[in-house]
């Protein structure tokens, strides 16, 4: 869609302030639409604001509020004239989640049932929803395809399948609504100028914070958790994507919501598989220094997959969506935020 036909549109972004979400805010603002981020900041700064007004020339409105407050909500959709929804915000860390399963399955699925319904009484059915490759779980055969069966295994995992099936049933409820359900595979990299990327608080749980860390000095080195998986180095393999590529797949899922009623679960991912060392090797030549690391036991309880990658099929033939970012540009552009942003 050209700019002066989005600058009609006002989309809600909830986490806008985020990870995925200030990066797709950048974009939706670059590609003329109104953003309205309402964040809680609960694992966010507000300075991001800031940085997406720096990058884009344009600043998103902003609604300081938790998601779980229905009035809050109801507030924001009378101040703005909000016709599509992008909703990130949720709780995310999977070990958390199994140390407070009770708060992950109320926080999550609270956000996005106060969410829908106030949606619905306002006749806005335009949802594009942050799910997971994590709904895959750890039977299915590589590469995932959005017909597989889905299950989880882990109290994160199962927010996402059952917020899954929650917009499923709502759509199958009424068909004007029109709903993006997109799992995500795993993003990486930042915006190229280092002024947004991921910056979690504390130890990271995930590989690139954590590569981060240890390139910027703040981390002595990077465990790599088991070598000896089926794959062709014994570290596990996953679907790495830039995170502008998934923040440009969230502006294709809403052209096509947009023009398209009903319910579409989409794999966004590069379709490629990369090994932990891959990732190791590539941050090296882009950073020109040795990450180290030592090989650690695998993650408890047998978490991880050996193998996570999509078939992209289906993005292409709805979206006209691919990853068009590599591995080194990922890696590059993550070096750029941390050697910039991160302090000791
Ligand atoms: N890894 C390490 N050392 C670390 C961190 C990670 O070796 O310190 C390895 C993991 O074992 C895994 C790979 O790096 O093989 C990627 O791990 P991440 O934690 O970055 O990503 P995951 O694939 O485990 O999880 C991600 C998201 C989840 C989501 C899942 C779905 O973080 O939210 O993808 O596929 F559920």
């Amino acid at each position: 869609m050209s700019t002066e036909s989005n600058a009609a549109h006002c989309v809600l972004v909830t986490g806008g302030a985020g990870y995925i979400g200030s990066h797709t805010c950048c974009q939706l603002l670059n590609a003329g639409y109104n953003a309205v981020i309402i964040d809680n900041f609960s694992n966010a700064d507000p300075s991001v604001v800031d940085a997406i007004e720096t990058i884009t020339g344009r600043r998103p409105a902003l609604v300081k509020a938790d998601l779980r407050d229905a009035q809050a909500v109801r507030a924001c959709f009378d101040q703005y004239p909000i016709d599509a929804v992008i909703h990130f915000a949720a709780l995310k860390a999977v070990g958390e989640s199994t140390a407070k399963p009770v708060e992950y399955y109320e926080h999550n699925l609270l956000c996005t049932s106060v969410l829908v319904k106030e949606m619905h009484s306002r006749n806005v059915k335009r949802l594009v929803y942050s799910s997971s490759a994590t709904v895959y779980g750890m039977t299915n055969p590589v590469p995932f395809r959005e017909d597989m069966p889905i299950s989880a295994i882990n109290p994160y995992g199962w927010t996402k399948v059952m917020a899954e099936h929650m917009l499923t049933d709502l759509a199958a409820s009424d068909l004007e609504w029109s709903i993006a359900l997109l799992r995500y595979f795993n993003p990486l990299g930042a915006h190229p100028s280092g002024l947004i990327g991921d910056d979690p608080n504390g130890v990271p749980a995930n590989l690139m914070p954590y590569v981060n860390k240890v390139a910027a000095g703040i981390l002595p080195d990077l465990p790599v958790f088991g070598d000896d998986y089926p794959t062709r180095d014994g570290t596990c393999i996953r679907d790495y994507l830039h995170v502008l590529d998934l923040a440009d797949g969230h502006l294709a899922a809403l052209d096509y919501i947009y023009k398209h009623t009903g319910i579409e679960a989409v794999n966004l991912g590069a379709g490629v598989g990369c090994s932990v060392l891959d990732v190791i090797h590539a941050y090296e030549r882009a950073s020109g220094q040795k990450i180290p690391y030592h090989i650690t036991a695998r993650r408890p309880n047998n978490a991880d997959s050996p193998e996570s990658y999509a078939d992209t099929t289906k993005a292409w033939r709805l979206y006209q969506w691919k990853a068009r970012r590599d591995l080194d540009e990922m890696c590059r552009d993550s070096w750029t935020f941390a050697r910039t942003r991160l302090t000791k």
